[in-house]
């Protein structure tokens, strides 16, 4: 047992800090309190429970959080017009739907009708085509603590190889594609994909978010190689009967072979909390850059806003 434990919950408890001096900071000289709506439609507990999360530790860091609760019935117009509300409220600068939203919502329509400055999941299409493109935007919260913990374990990302186990809008591909950007090789792998062991071997860097307990084994894995777990799978131990929540990754397997390894839970998890919060706090920095363009005559921003009124008149 030689891996290192990536201590996931600590490093967000100080990004967490840092962000209250930053937000604590913005109140003081700018008189701008971020501020974060999470709206939860239905009552599926586990999202109950990640919502609730996410909007206390908003409140701890000093970002005010708004919370909306619809029942299951909602439809796509009703939450299209809260969203559009959101959208038009300038002291709201975060709007977060959790998912998986009802089956009969039209999902696309909901994510694509937030603001995407205010898209604090970077789940927005112009959102993720500038993140495919490599431009500045909002970046999805998984990938962007996974970032963050490669960055504190390795000193250079250039050039390995990381393998990433999951292709999902919120994990895998974001993940790709940032890992894309720090020069490293990267492989896409799913639950389908053909010699999964043999992708798996390859890695330097492996990141596993397929939602599939215990899919990859130890003996699959190259010596050295840093993992990170991002699967969080409740299953009921079959001797004890007791439920407890195991990654994607056979942990105890993988500490003979890995470098360093994320645990479940304590890992990649509260990193997702932390990089929403910075998001908003992004979001409101840049929402202030925003009115204050548009107030400056001449600005690019300025220009722009004018050229838009000219092409629709
Ligand atoms: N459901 C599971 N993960 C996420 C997430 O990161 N954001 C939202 N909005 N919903 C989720």
């Amino acid at each position: 047992m030689g891996a290192s434990i990536i201590d996931g919950r600590g490093r967000a408890d100080r990004l967490c800090a840092e962000l209250a001096m930053d937000v604590a900071a913005m109140i003081a000289q700018d008189n701008l309190r971020p501020t974060l709506a999470t709206i939860l439609v239905g009552d599926d507990p586990a999202s109950e429970i990640y919502v609730r999360r996410k909007a206390e530790q908003a409140e701890q860091v000093g970002i005010r959080s708004l919370r909306f609760r619809l029942p299951a019935e909602t439809d796509t117009a009703s939450l299209l017009g809260l969203v559009a509300g959101l959208n038009a409220d300038p002291d709201v600068h975060g709007i977060l739907v959790q998912l998986p939203l009802p089956d009969h919502i039209d999902r696309a329509a909901i994510l694509d009708a937030i603001e995407p400055g205010k898209d604090v999941d970077g789940f927005h299409t112009l959102n993720a085509g500038r993140l495919a493109l490599g431009v500045t935007g909002l970046v999805p919260c998984t990938p962007a603590g996974c970032m963050i913990l490669l960055a504190d374990h390795l000193s250079d990302l250039q050039g390995r190889h990381a393998v990433v186990v999951g292709c999902s809008n919120i994990v895998g591909r974001p993940l790709a594609q940032l890992l894309l950007q720090a020069r490293c090789t990267v492989t896409v792998a799913h639950i389908h994909s053909v010699n999964l062991p043999g992708l798996v071997g390859l890695a330097d860097i492996l990141v596993v978010a397929a939602g599939s307990p215990g899919l990859i084994r130890g003996d699959w894995l190259k010596f050295g190689v840093v993992i990170l777990d991002v699967g969080i799978n409740r299953i009921t131990d079959p001797v004890t009967g007791t439920a407890r929540i195991v990654g994607d990754v056979r942990f105890n397997e993988a500490l003979d072979r890995a470098a360093a390894i994320t645990p479940v839970p304590g890992g990649v998890g509260p990193m997702t909390i932390a990089c929403l919060l910075r998001n908003t706090v992004i979001a409101a920095r840049q929402s202030r850059k925003r009115t204050m363009f548009t107030n400056i005559p001449g600005s690019a921003e300025h220009h722009r806003s004018n050229m838009q009124e000219e092409v629709i008149s």
